[in-house]
């Protein structure tokens, strides 16, 4: 990708992986992702802010030679995750004298992980600055979006932010800046469900003092820049909220149609009663678009048959997964048919640990829903709507 100007004296050599599909082996994304880096030529010193991904670590490197800088004096790590500081030690192969700047969880992150050299650190504490001649970077700590030891680099005088992770979209784009707002809003959701959701308390903290700041822009690693803060600012708030929409998620799976039968019924039930309703078939669902849907939505109800003496291995690790990601979720239960007994409520159940759930009376039935069984699901689907209603999402 080529060498982008943002202002004077500031570039974007961020690499764009147009392809990739999967992060960390484990989240999908549709639209690729980038990993961005940003040059700032200072009068007296200059730095780069992150690096990029190993996978793209030639085009990076190419990119920075092609900037015809002589030196580099500060290597910039918001963040010690791989993805950005993956081409560090490239960096300092090429630029021997620069130095490292991160806190000092980072530098201890980056000894572990890239095996980079202690003497070739400097660290700073939270609010410090340093001056590049006409510019000033400070360094803001914002602890948990997304490791520990993740802060956010912010250039006074041009005031813009480089906040790393902190308001990222997994997007690739040549575009530098998000023109079109809502349609990259839609992966800047799916990155905060996947990767920020867990850490929504701690958002809260960071985006406080995000907005103390004076910005023009916030240019994060992943993703297009928003020369509009606070509309980014503004949806993150939104998402962080203890607002809910009238929503059950079914995450389910259904090896012979009982379990099927069962949450197509639910789901015609809680329609009923004025309740939307998302199903989710778990062996061909983008678990994507299942936590972004986790991230205002009060209810779940996971459907299950028993494989063997248990729940289903997916259905268990939908339920792992709510529990990673800790969305403000205020209900959940089980339905599910078995055919001769088994403990796939309490294997389900017993994934919630970090979540404080209401857990609703869970509907097991044995074999194909007879009459009286979908009364059951009937049932529940009462009990959902007057939670509902407790929680003020029902008139
Ligand atoms: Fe994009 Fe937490 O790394």
């Amino acid at each position: 990708m080529a060498i982008q100007k943002i202002k004077e004296n500031i570039f974007s050599l961020g690499t764009q992986h147009w392809e990739r599909r999967i992060f960390d082996e484990l989240i999908p994304t549709p639209d690729g992702t980038s990993y961005n880096s940003y040059l700032i030529v200072g009068k007296e010193k200059i730095a780069l802010i992150d690096t990029a991904d190993p996978s793209k670590k030639d085009e990076f490197i190419e990119n920075l030679k092609l900037c015809g800088i002589k030196k580099l004096d500060l290597l910039i790590s918001n963040h010690a995750e791989q993805d950005h500081s993956g081409c560090i030690p490239d960096v300092l192969s090429l630029f021997p004298e620069a130095k490292v700047v991160t806190n000092e969880k980072g530098k201890s992150m980056l000894m572990d992980l890239l095996r980079v050299i202690e003497e070739k650190f400097l660290t700073v504490k939270d609010g410090d600055t340093i001056s590049l001649g006409e510019k000033t970077l400070k360094f803001i700590f914002t602890p948990w979006v997304h490791w520990p030891e993740t802060m956010v680099s912010y250039l006074e005088e041009e005031k813009i932010l480089f906040s790393c992770d902190f308001f990222g979209s997994h997007y690739a784009t040549s575009s530098l800046f998000a023109t079109d707002e809502e349609r990259i809003l839609e992966d800047a959701k799916r990155y905060y469900a996947e990767i920020m959701m867990p850490f929504r308390i701690q958002i809260k903290k960071n985006i406080e003092i995000v907005e103390s700041l004076s910005l023009e822009m916030i240019a994060p690693s992943h993703g297009p820049i928003w020369k509009n803060p606070s509309f980014i600012i503004n949806a993150y708030k939104e998402w962080i909220s203890d607002k809910f929409r009238n929503i059950v998620l079914i995450p389910f799976v259904s090896m012979h149609g009982s379990t099927k039968k069962m949450v197509e019924y639910l789901c015609d039930s809680l329609m009923k009663f004025g309740i939307d309703v998302k199903l989710f078939s778990l062996p061909v669902t983008d678990i994507g678009e299942f936590a972004i849907e986790l991230v205002d939505a009060p209810t779940i109800v996971i459907g299950s048959p028993t494989v063997l003496t248990g729940a289903h291995p997916l259905s268990i690790f939908s339920a792992y997964l709510v529990n990673a990601l800790r969305p403000k979720t205020r209900f959940a239960t089980v339905v599910g048919s078995y055919g001769w007994g088994g403990k796939a409520v309490e294997h389900i159940q017993n994934q919630f640990l970090n979540l404080k759930i209401d857990f609703l009376e869970p509907v097991l039935i044995k074999g194909y829903p007879r009459k009286e069984d979908l009364a059951l699901l009937d049932n529940l689907a009462n009990r959902i709507y007057q939670k509902h209603k407790d929680i003020g999402l029902i008139k």
